[in-house]
């Protein structure tokens, strides 16, 4: 029978003494892959009922139903944030009342209870309390938390699943891409991301895994990601795989809105407040290639990317090169960022949430 909590995965932990202060991870490597922690955050909700007080359970695989939503038709949404440890000993997290949020406009879409704003958050909480010691040392890297919102109930017609699992993992991570020169881009002709009605702008599972073969086809041909244009018009540009776009002209910097086909990034919103602060004028607003190889500057944002220049961006036969480097807008909204988020300088903006019982 299977056993009522997760049991260990196959992939050893990396774990070592109980009371240590970190880990034994080498924190010099860090990339994007997982590193499996110690416990994870599970909690399950019937149909039409409301999620209770999840429990803290040993990393692990999940016993789930052949049949359950998630596994036959992609019932489920993911989110993604981090955990900081700042200079002086405190483990911050970064807007997680916004994924909260996400969540629940994504459960709303795909038929689904979700957890309240309050449960999400105290759930990130306690699983980075459990891993804190994965929390990496300042400037290393962050713990990437990665909450699920599933369809495990068992449903063979097509209905939503009579049982939903809120869960959530993490792992420490460093940067998504390692290059550090700036991204290598192609304009994607073939694949389509998300259409209008679709599920392009909420955070489910099923937009993701069709980005796979045509990032692929872009690693294939020696780029670094793809750039999806719209699947209505093939006019205007709308997002990477995994993140974000922006363009930058003299004093305006713009970015495709968020009407439906394009994921309302935490990440975006922020860098556009940070960048209407320093001056610049934010438009969110269809971007036409045109646009695009016309830019004087170029950048992608996410959670797992935060801000990274583009360095090319290839349409057809032409190859544009933009502005990179000390003098790019990205290079000073990645550091304005960042420093707020590792406690470098001051959150004036309350975007920083502590967790307590972190002392050391
Ligand atoms: C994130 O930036 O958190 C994302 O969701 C992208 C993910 C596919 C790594």
């Amino acid at each position: 029978m299977a056993p009522s909590v997760p049991h260990s995965s196959s992939v050893p932990l990396l774990t070592s003494e109980a009371n240590e202060k970190y880990a034994n991870v080498n924190w010099e490597e860090l990339g994007f892959s997982l590193i499996p922690t110690d416990y994870m955050y599970m909690s399950k909700c019937k149909q039409g009922e409301s999620f209770s007080e999840g429990e803290i359970v040993p990393y692990g695989d999940i016993p789930i139903s052949p049949c359950a939503g998630i596994l036959n038709y992609g019932q489920g949404l993911f989110e993604g944030l981090k955990a900081y440890r700042t200079e002086d000993g405190r483990i911050t997290l970064f807007r997680p009342d916004q994924n909260a949020f996400r969540m629940q406009t994504g459960a709303d879409r795909l038929c689904m209870t979700s957890p309240s704003s309050d449960q999400f958050v105290q759930a990130v909480k306690k699983t980075v309390l459990a891993n804190k010691k994965w929390v990496p040392p300042p400037g290393k890297g962050s713990l990437y938390i990665r909450p699920l919102l599933i369809g495990t109930g068992a449903v063979l017609g097509i209905a939503s699943a009579p049982e939903y699992t809120f869960l959530m993992y993490v792992s420490p991570v460093g940067n998504y891409h390692t290059a550090s020169s700036g991204l290598n881009l192609i304009v994607d002709h073939t694949y389509r991301r998300a259409h209008t009605g679709g599920t392009g702008g909420v955070k489910s599972c099923t937009n993701y895994s069709p980005v796979v073969k045509p990032l692929f086809e872009a690693k294939s041909s020696g780029f670094s990601d793809i750039l999806f244009l719209d699947a209505a018009t093939g006019r205007n540009i709308e997002e990477v795989s995994t993140c974000n776009i922006f363009i930058t002209k003299g004093n305006i910097v713009s970015t495709p809105p968020t009407s439906g086909t394009i994921l309302p990034g935490i990440t975006r919103k922020s860098i556009s407040e940070l960048a209407r602060d320093i001056g610049y004028q934010v438009q969110e607003r269809d971007v036409s290639v045109e646009e695009l190889l016309e830019a004087e500057e170029v950048f992608c944002t996410g959670t797992a990317m935060v801000v990274k220049a583009v360095e090319t961006v290839t349409f057809h036969d032409k190859k544009i090169k933009y502005r990179t480097g000390e003098e790019a807008l990205s290079t000073k909204l990645h550091l304005m960022l960042t420093n707020i988020q590792m406690g470098i300088v001051e959150d004036k903006k309350s975007w920083m949430v502590e967790i307590n019982g972190c002392d050391e």
